[in-house]
């Protein structure tokens, strides 16, 4: 196994949740208060975190490496990290300096003050974008149905800032494009934006408008799951891909509240945080030189391309970083080599008692925008993605 990724990392999340605005960060003093405090507890809970990041690693490098089961054990445990630098050496011996140690721990266990420069809590990403289908997503940990990608395994922990503890029974819904950069359910342009060039100036800058719904059943890439008493919820996926003037990207929703439907949908009640996560882009990189990446249209497309990290539009990736803060999934390989998978990991530190649902972007504003934008190019103001 390979540790490509050391930097440990977890969300800060659900302060400033003003959708459409969270590339300009909190702006009101209310919303700067409410995210400073929330910034100040999570800094405290930095050990408990690496403990819980080091515990769920090392759990899963036994299960793939045909080691002892953690299923009936808690995997977080105080002080737990200390050992799995010594854990990680007997496994893979290329990487034994002192070093090399503390990068398997991802996030060193700073306490109090220090943490306030560590580059391992995120900044909240509040954009929800156009492509979240209230009731639709299913309930399910395997999101992949038909669709072909480098498979992908994702492991989400969720930490409460009030407790410091990983935080069970709260829902987190997780949806993302195919390897050629469509949702399920808007599957292209529609048809008089075909030829439609990005927007060269102005909020839009750089993207197009959001593929339109028109696929109402479809599904795919698209699902939440439940976290159990380690905080933990698992998907298994396949990488994805990237559209015009986005960077490679996936979208979370959490609800610590909720109602789970008869069909295996749920409706949302209260909302702790949207985010979206990244990935370091050399990752990005070497899988758009693989099948079926490799066909996105854009890869070839005089001025466009893939859109990088730092490219992203509205500057979304770049705030995700600030003060900091970073919202990339640490990163290994599942097998030997990079075609054989990747697995993901990262920390979400949601305030369990907020609710910033009166907030959340809503399905028909959005269809309502898309359709202004339609009809009157220049008019509507599209904070979607
Ligand atoms: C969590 O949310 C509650 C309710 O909005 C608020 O009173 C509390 O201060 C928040 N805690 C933190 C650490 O932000
Ligand atoms: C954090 O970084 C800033 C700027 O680099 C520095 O002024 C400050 O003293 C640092 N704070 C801590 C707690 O290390
Ligand atoms: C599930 O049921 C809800 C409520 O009746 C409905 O809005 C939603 O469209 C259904 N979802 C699917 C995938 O059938």
């Amino acid at each position: 196994m390979l540790t490509l990724f050391q930097s440990s990392i977890f969300a800060l999340a659900g302060a400033a949740a003003v959708a459409g605005h969270s590339h300009e960060g909190p702006k009101s003093a209310e919303e700067k208060a409410s995210l400073n405090k929330l910034k100040e507890a999570s800094y405290l809970c930095a050990p408990q975190i690496a403990a819980y990041n080091a515990q769920r690693e090392r759990a899963w490098a036994q299960k793939v490496l045909g080691g002892a089961s953690y299923a009936e054990k808690r995997r977080f445990v105080e002080g737990g990290w200390e050992d799995i630098a010594q854990q990680m050496k007997s496994i893979d011996g290329a990487h034994e300096t002192d070093s090399g140690d503390k990068r398997i721990l991802a996030c060193e266990a700073v306490a109090g003050s220090k943490i306030r420069n560590h580059t391992c809590v995120l900044a909240p990403e509040v954009t929800e974008g156009p492509y979240f289908h209230d009731g639709e997503h299913p309930i399910r940990s395997n999101l992949g149905e038909l669709k072909d990608g480098l498979p992908m395994n994702m492991q989400i922990g969720l930490i409460d800032v009030n407790t410091c503890e990983p935080i069970e029974n709260v829902l987190l819904d997780i949806w993302h494009c195919d390897a050629l950069g469509y949702y399920a359910g808007h599957p292209r342009p529609h048809a008089h934006l075909t030829d439609e060039e990005p927007a060269k100036e102005g909020h839009r800058k750089g993207l197009l408008s959001a593929y339109p719904r028109d696929h109402d059943g479809e599904t795919w890439l698209r699902g939440a799951q439940i976290s159990d008493r380690n905080g933990i919820v698992e998907f298994q996926s396949i990488f994805p891909g990237y559209y015009q003037g986005r960077a490679t990207h996936w979208h979370i929703r959490v609800h610590p509240d909720f109602e789970v439907l008869p069909n295996n949908t749920y409706i949302g009640k209260t909302l702790a945080h949207t985010g979206q996560l990244f990935v370091q882009d050399d990752i990005n990189s070497a899988v758009d030189m693989m099948y079926p990446y490799v066909n996105n249209h854009l890869r070839t497309m005089p001025g466009r391309g893939r859109t990088r990290n730092w490219q992203d539009s509205l500057n979304i990736f770049e705030d995700s970083q600030i003060g900091g803060y970073q919202s990339m999934w640490d990163m290994h390989y599942m097998g030997s080599v990079i075609s054989q998978g990747l697995q993901g990991f990262i920390t979400v530190v949601i305030n369990s008692t907020a609710d910033y649902s009166q907030i959340k972007w809503s399905v028909e504003q959005g269809k309502d925008r898309f359709a202004s934008k339609l009809a009157e190019p220049t008019a509507a103001v599209h904070e979607e993605l």
